[in-house]
């Protein structure tokens, strides 16, 4: 489709032809092409939708969507999701649709409330609290969800409690090379390092028959900060929510590969991908000290004791003094099929309406989920408005933009993932990019990126376009305020980029169907500030004043981070050539296979089982190599030429594509991505090369070392066969 005529362009061509014999160069300037905007032209339009990003905006957004709680499944989200459909047709998003599907959820049983107790002979002599205080102003809320762990199974056991640290694999490999057995024992693990869903399959595998998450004041509270709401650490009674699941990729657990559409055949709830097999309880520091200040057993190793006045003893069981204590769980949640609802807008492309580039954040929250997602949530808003209002100035992008407002993230990726689902075929033949609009702030130092290798150099020149939000730094750059504080210098004299993990909604596009991908927030700083995520993460204390008084009074941290968003949207979408580099994935890789055989190298049987790295590296060379001509060719390329253009556009677009293998990884059929996948110890983590690393990890514990060791090689085969091939994309036709 072609750029929308209007009064004010016949206006300009009549003048055009009127004084066409005398400024003829004037003429052929406004008569170009709509597809063929002069460089100046296009960087004007990318600053005027960047300078069109406003914090009282964000800040309006902000306040309007957290008056509320916003649980998937619940009215009260669906009512916002009506309301963002409706304001994005207002602002000139266009095929603006609510898209629904029926997915597992879980809820506390509002008639038997979830909690943990302390029983002697029989008598229940000490109860975690039910709820959280609830945060000034908020008094007359209703529905404020208590904390628990959706989808933990019902079940009271009753037993021994033995402290597990963060449940991590290295955790409870200590325990048992102490001696201590699990098995039939009640763990209570502190949150924080990994994703929670792998603290609880790891108490499952060893033995567990229900497992306890705190927060302890050591991975939740800041020092020389006050507890909310003089400052952002988390009160006592506070607790984190959250999903206890291991779905690796699966979306809904009853539906896994489909989208969970009325006619989809569902599993028996039993068989639910992912689901925990023991109850589990979250609970915050106030009730903990009481459930581990009487416990026995040796005294933690280093590494293990938090910050609470008790003595974190192992266990298990309590001490002499407390022998005849045990300790029960109760936990009466509920799974139930229950539709949610996305929200999804588009602005076709003029020139290439069959390429999509994807905005996506999720919109449900656990209570006012003022940081996790509305923080985010505000910014796609912003954007969408923005993009709409340069839309209506007769602007339209070249490759469609799609605008997706995600419903039950909390729940494990549901509705994205559902989507990515639904929409399968479309997106692999058809989406170059997606950007991820989940939380916009974790902290209030500098920014942090997670994305695709390809994106790096993209991502560095959007942000030199982009202010400092960072109060005395008037006339510096994004870039340098971000690079000054957090120095890639083992790497490069730049900015630091990570890896993708997973824990929001890019998973299914990026790991499943291999999508380029990136993610950016505003966040802490690593070196000084040790707690996990953000203090008052999940909990009811996710208020509008969080944001508005402790994290961005000025809302200038958002808008930037809402900049780097849109600005990769806006790039991704309108560039004639994608802005996607080869030669950053082809030095991503490199580095990869590097310390993936420094790691096989630790292991010092190694060299009796015949495992070499040579091909991976030869493959490794022959991509560097296609890169570096890919990108060669690319300097003398006749970009007028439309076809030609196209061709190497969808080189690149295909070249993520490119890594997905589609019998995915051992034991994980969703996580197809060669080269990143979710680590299998912590789904908050990347890991690259994980088929390799997965097969390597405790192969010296292993039975059968000749099998494993088979194992390892066959994997460092896929990845010299995934490599090689992603390298013969982009060699010339
Ligand atoms: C704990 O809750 C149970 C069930 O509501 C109640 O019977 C018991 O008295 C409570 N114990 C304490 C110490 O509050
Ligand atoms: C809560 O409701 C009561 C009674 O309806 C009212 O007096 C009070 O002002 C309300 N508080 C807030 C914070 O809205
Ligand atoms: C742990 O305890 C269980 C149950 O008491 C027992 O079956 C199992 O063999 C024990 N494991 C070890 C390693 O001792
Ligand atoms: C820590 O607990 C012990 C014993 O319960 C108590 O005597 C001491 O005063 C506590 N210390 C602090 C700093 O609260
Ligand atoms: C534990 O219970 C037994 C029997 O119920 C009783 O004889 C004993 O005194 C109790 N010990 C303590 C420390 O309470
Ligand atoms: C980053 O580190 C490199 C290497 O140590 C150094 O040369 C460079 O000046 C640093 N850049 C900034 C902005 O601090
Ligand atoms: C390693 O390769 C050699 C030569 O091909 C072969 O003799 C040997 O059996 C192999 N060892 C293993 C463990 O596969
Ligand atoms: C890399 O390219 C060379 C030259 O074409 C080829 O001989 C070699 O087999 C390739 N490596 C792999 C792993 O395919
Ligand atoms: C290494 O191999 C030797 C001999 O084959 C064996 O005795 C030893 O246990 C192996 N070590 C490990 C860590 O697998
Ligand atoms: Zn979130």
């Amino acid at each position: 489709m072609g750029r929308e005529s209007s009064v004010g362009d016949v206006v300009w061509r009549c003048a055009a032809l009127a004084v066409f014999f005398f400024l003829g160069f004037i003429a052929g300037w406004f008569g170009r092409p709509a597809s063929e905007p002069a460089a100046t032209e296009y960087q004007d339009r990318l600053e005027s939708l960047l300078q069109d990003i406003h914090t009282h905006n964000i800040r309006h957004y902000l306040r309007e969507f957290t008056r509320l709680p916003h649980l998937a499944g619940t009215e009260q989200n669906l009512r916002l999701a009506e309301r963002i459909r409706d304001e994005w047709a207002g602002f000139g998003l266009e095929g603006v649709e609510l898209v629904s599907y029926d997915v597992l959820l879980s809820y506390p049983n509002q008639n038997r409330p979830n909690y943990i107790s302390i029983l002697q002979h029989g008598e229940e002599i000490f109860n975690t609290s039910l709820s959280e205080p609830v945060p000034e102003g908020y008094e007359n809320v209703s529905d404020i969800v208590p904390p628990y762990n959706a989808f933990s199974p019902q079940g009271q056991p009753e037993g021994e409690l033995v402290y597990v640290n963060y449940g991590r694999t290295e955790d409870f490999l200590l325990l048992e090379r102490e001696g201590i057995n699990c098995s039939g024992k009640i763990a209570i693990a502190r949150y924080g390092k990994i994703f929670r869903g792998n603290k609880v399959k790891n108490a499952m595998l060893w033995g567990a028959v229900g497992i306890v998450l705190y927060s302890d004041p050591a991975d939740y509270c800041a020092s020389g900060v006050e507890v909310y709401p003089q400052g952002w650490n988390l009160p006592g009674g506070g607790a984190q929510r959250g999903n206890v699941l291991n779905l690796n990729g699966a979306g809904d657990p009853l539906t896994p590969g489909y989208p969970a559409k009325e006619y989809t055949y569902r599993f028996d709830p039993e068989k639910g991908v992912g689901l925990p097999k023991i109850p589990v309880h979250p609970i915050g520091y106030n009730d903990a000290v009481h459930l581990l200040k009487n416990m026995g057993g040796p005294a933690p190793p280093s590494g293990w004791t938090g910050a609470l006045n008790v003595s974190y003893r192992i266990g298990p069981g309590f001490t002499q003094d407390t022998r005849n204590q045990t300790v029960r769980m109760n936990v009466f949640s509920t799974n139930r099929v229950t539709r949610i609802y996305n929200v999804i807008g588009r602005i076709r492309g003029a020139q290439e309406p069959d390429r999509y580039v994807i905005l996506g954040g999720h919109r449900d929250a656990w209570v006012f989920g003022a940081i996790d997602p509305i923080s985010g949530a505000a910014t796609v808003h912003e954007t969408a408005r923005s993009a709409g209002a340069l839309l209506k100035t007769g602007w339209r992008p070249r490759r469609t933009m799609v605008f997706a407002s995600w419903d039950a993230e909390e729940f494990g990726l549901l509705g994205s993932t559902e989507w990515a689902e639904e929409n399968a075929k479309i997106l692999q033949e058809r989406a170059v990019a997606y950007i991820n609009a989940d939380s916009a702030i974790e902290g209030m130092y500098t920014l942090r990126v997670d994305c695709t290798p390809s994106l790096h150099t993209l991502v560095y020149d959007i942000t030199k376009k982009i202010s400092s939000p960072e109060e005395g730094e008037e006339g510096v750059s994004l870039y340098d305020s971000w690079h000054k504080r957090d120095n890639w210098t083992d790497e490069r004299d730049a900015p630091r980029i990570s890896k993708l993990g997973s824990g929001s909604d890019f998973e299914a596009y990026f790991i499943r169907l291999g999508i380029a991908a990136g993610r950016a927030r505003y966040t802490k700083n690593k070196k000084t500030e040790k707690y996990s995520n953000y203090p008052l993460y999940h909990s009811v204390y996710e208020t509008f004043e969080l944001v508005g008084v402790s994290y961005d009074p000025s809302f200038r941290r958002l808008q930037a981070v809402a900049r780097v968003r849109a600005g990769l949207l806006f790039r991704l979408a309108d560039s004639r050539l994608l802005p996607l580099d080869c030669q950053e994935y082809a030095a991503a890789l490199r580095k990869y296979a590097a310390s993936i055989r420094a790691l096989a190298h630790t292991h010092p049987n190694i060299t009796q089982h015949n495992v070499t790295f040579d091909p991976l590296f030869s493959a490794v060379e022959n991509f560097t190599n296609a890169a570096r001509d890919f990108h060669q060719r690319l300097q003398d390329l006749d970009t007028s030429n439309e076809l030609v253009l196209r061709m190497v556009n969808d080189q690149l677009m295909y070249l993520e594509r490119a890594f997905v293998d589609p019998l995915g990884l051992p034991g994980r059929p969703f996580y197809r991505h060669v080269i990143f996948a979710p680590s299998s110890h912590n789904k908050y983590a990347g890991e690259s090369f994980p088929g390799v690393y997965d097969a390597l990890f405790g192969i010296e514990r292993s039975d059968d070392p000749h099998a494993a060791w088979s194992e390892v090689r066959r994997q460092i085969s896929i990845a010299t066969y995934t490599v090689q091939a992603a390298a013969m994309t982009l060699t010339p036709p």
